[in-house]
């Protein structure tokens, strides 16, 4: 198993105030797999992903990736693996907004000892037109598909992705999702 989540717990606040959102969560995933996470808003997809991408510190229970657990793990050992094990892509993008699209990718680059090599990134993505220019230069597709080859470039060993269409109309929102499965393939690693 690649992924395993084990009776993983998560609450927000403390005391009075103190929710409990993730009540025993578990999840297996096999190496080179894919799932999507459904649910109504507020439920707990969004925590569940950052607990898993190393962004928030877990309660109970565990996360293993690849056999390693993620429990116990501090603040600095938990970004090492964000680092070097996690790519992120996010509904708003979240690029720099000062960086041109070849430095938006290449700041990722720089986080691994291990990229995949970045003009193959670039065709594969569609985005060797577009090196130069700012993400308010870009369409919300184009602004996506650089997030995507931000969080490739790592060759990360887990892809986590909240919400990577919702800011896209629903033409794009397809064209994006058929770039990212094919992406992930093995086959279509460029290395
Ligand atoms: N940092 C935080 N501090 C306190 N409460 C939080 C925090 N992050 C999320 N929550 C709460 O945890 C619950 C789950 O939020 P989460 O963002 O995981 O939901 P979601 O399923 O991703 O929702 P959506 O579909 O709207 O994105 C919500 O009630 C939210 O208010
Ligand atoms: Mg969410």
């Amino acid at each position: 198993m690649y992924l395993q989540v084990t009776n993983l717990k998560k609450s927000y606040g403390t005391g009075e105030g103190r929710q409990e959102i993730l009540k025993g969560v578990d999840l297996t995933m096999e190496k080179g797999s894919t799932a999507s996470i459904i649910g109504s808003s507020g439920c707990g997809k969004s925590t569940l992903l950052n607990c898993i991408g190393g962004l928030e510190v877990i309660d109970d229970g565990d996360i293993r990736v690849d056999g390693k657990s993620l429990k116990g793990l501090g603040k600095r050992e938990l970004g090492a693996y964000r680092r070097d094990s996690i790519g992120f892509i996010f509904q708003f993008f979240n690029l720099l907004p000062d960086l041109n699209v070849r430095d938006n990718i290449r700041v990722a680059e720089r986080l691994t000892d291990k990229p995949i090599e970045y003009g193959a990134l670039l065709d594969q993505l569609g985005l060797a037109g577009i090196e130069r220019k700012y993400p308010n230069q870009l369409s919300g597709g184009q602004q996506q598909r650089v997030s995507i080859a931000r969080a490739l470039i790592k060759n990360p060993q887990l892809l986590l992705c909240d919400e990577p269409t919702g800011a896209l109309d629903s033409a794009t929102a397809k064209d994006t999702l058929i770039l990212l499965e094919k992406s992930m393939l093995p086959s279509a690693r460029p290395f």
